[in-house]
């Protein structure tokens, strides 16, 4: 029993050395493109040790060294890998890097433009982010801000191009249908570059311009209490009113119908009284 554990305690304690060959520290970069970069590569005995990478690279050392540093003024490539290697490449351990770069501009838009936007009809609103890298860290929020300036997230989407490193244009879409509430309110999106831990605290976000909404909807009917009860004592004069509080009438024929249909109703029934009245 206890030879078993001490093998495979072995085993675990050989396993550990072979891995820890090399240590890479920090082992994860995040770096804003065009800004400086280090990380140190060491080991526990000395080796002859070099870095391999297109930017930086140190060739292998001639002395026996227990530390070796990679150092870049300025990150300029979006591809960066860098390696650390012992002579022979026996052991090899690569820089996880990532290199960053914000957007250039976030912007919403209608994919087309909407004249006049209809309550209960479909808008395909777009987010557009210029020039973002990597974009598989990218989240983007649209959000609408109601006339009384409450906001309300519509739905947050990520892109799943984690092999893209290069600068991107992202475009975002959502389906945006509009209720009578919506009238005034205001739709934007934001873009958050997530880089984890490593990356700048808190990630940074650009937020776009505020796209406007004027909702076209259908005429309410709004009657006044005595158009269609109304008790009335004898010799009281008797008025009606009835209004429609039409906010942006568009091409609704059928409810201007309604609408001369209960001015008629009103008028038969005020005359139907002002007869009785003054058949009295
Ligand atoms: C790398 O090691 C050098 C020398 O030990 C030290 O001065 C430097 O701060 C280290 N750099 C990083 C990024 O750890
Ligand atoms: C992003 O859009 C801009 C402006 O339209 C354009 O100049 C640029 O080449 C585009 N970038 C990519 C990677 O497509």
């Amino acid at each position: 029993m206890e030879i078993v554990t001490l093998v495979s305690l072995l085993s675990l304690y050989c396993d550990f050395t072979d891995a820890e060959c090399l240590v890479i520290s920090p082992a994860r970069l995040v770096v804003k493109y065009g800004d400086p970069a280090s990380s140190n590569c060491s080991s526990d005995t000395p080796v002859e040790m070099g870095w391999e990478a297109i930017q930086g690279g140190v060739g292998l050392t001639d002395k026996e060294v227990k530390i070796l540093r990679w150092r870049v003024d300025s990150v300029t490539e979006w591809y960066s890998t860098p390696t650390c290697y012992t002579e022979g490449g026996q052991c090899q351990k690569q820089l996880d890097i990532t290199v960053y770069k914000l957007p250039d501009s976030v912007s919403i838009s209608y994919r087309k433009y909407p004249d006049p936007m209809v309550e209960g009809h479909q808008y395909l609103l777009q987010c557009l982010v210029q020039n973002i890298a990597p974009i598989g860290r990218l989240r983007v929020t649209f959000y609408k801000v109601s006339a009384t300036g409450e906001q309300t997230e519509l739905d947050t989407q990520q892109k799943s191009k984690d092999n893209i490193k290069t600068p991107e244009n992202g475009t975002y879409t959502l389906d945006f249908t509009p209720g009578r509430d919506d009238d005034g309110a205001q739709l934007l999106c934001s873009a958050m570059l997530d880089l984890g831990p490593e990356g700048p605290q808190p990630p940074p976000v650009m937020v776009s311009n505020r796209l406007n909404t004027n909702v076209h909807y259908k005429p309410q009917i709004t009657r006044s209490p005595g158009c269609f009860s109304m008790s009335i004592t004898e010799g009281d004069t008797l008025s009606l009113a009835c209004s429609a509080n039409v906010d942006y009438l568009p091409i609704i024929a059928g409810l201007a119908s309604v609408v001369i249909l209960l001015a008629i109703s009103c008028f038969i029934y005020s005359s139907y009284y002002k007869h009785r009245r003054i058949s009295y």
